[in-house]
């Protein structure tokens, strides 16, 4: 993969959910009730909050992401035989609090230190964004959290991209784009963002066009790569 060129980005733009914070907590929460169960839960429930948005995109029936990743856990919720509502609404409820990975708070910092924009740019609705920046501790180390509301269609629609460059004023490809999706990332990449794809979870590469700029594991590789701290 070729890397970026660091002295050319003048932002650093995020993905949210797995990206910077841990979609698996909600349901790693819930452990308790949940036993083994936790774990097929979490890949489920997460799998078809994504399928749904891709759906939902291309059959033109854009709900939030909120009300998506309420379908999404019914789906999973009842794929595993679990009826109780109670444990619904407590999933549901820990996703507005995700934790942030370990990492993500001290990168920001050190990205806002020298001078570098940021910003996330996430399917998530406003409320579950602000909720979980702030459970995080995170808001006043962000220029802009975006959400795809403002233009009504989920990633990887071009118009989510192109919001990011219009809300921050500068030109994709002066942004660094770091998604743990690796659709997400190639996406950002066609439509002209330099992008680095947050492997954290040891998957394999994408058969798509556009694929990430750089791949790392998680971001405490990246402000090497986009020039800070060198
Ligand atoms: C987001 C999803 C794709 O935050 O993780 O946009």
């Amino acid at each position: 993969m070729a890397a970026l060129e660091p002295d050319d980005i003048d932002a650093c733009v995020f993905d949210a959910y797995g990206t910077l914070f841990d979609v698996d907590a909600s349901a790693r929460n819930c452990a308790a009730e949940l036993g083994d169960a936790w774990r097929p839960l979490a890949g489920t429930w997460r799998r078809k909050q994504l399928e749904y948005t891709w759906l939902r995109g291309v059959m033109g029936r854009h709900v939030d992401f909120w009300r998506v990743t309420g379908d999404a856990l019914d789906y999973a919720m009842d794929s595993l035989g679990l009826d109780n509502d109670a444990l619904r609404d407590r999933l549901m409820d820990l996703y507005l609090t995700l934790d942030a990975y370990p990492e993500a708070k001290g990168v920001l910092a050190r990205l806002k230190s020298a001078g570098m924009k940021t910003a996330i740019l996430s399917n998530g609705a406003p409320r579950m964004l602000e909720a979980a920046v702030r459970n995080a501790g995170i808001a006043d180390l962000l220029d802009a959290v975006l959400s795809v509301e403002e233009v009504g269609v989920f990633k990887p629609h071009p118009s989510v991209y192109r919001m990011g460059e219009e809300r921050l004023g500068l030109p994709a490809g002066r942004m660094s784009f770091q998604s743990s999706n690796a659709w997400d990332a190639a996406a950002a990449s066609a439509f002209g963002y330099r992008t680095v794809w947050i492997n954290r979870f040891g998957q394999a590469r994408e058969r798509i066009p556009d694929p990430p700029h750089v791949e790392i594991e998680t971001l405490a590789g990246l402000p090497g790569i986009v020039g800070v701290g060198r």
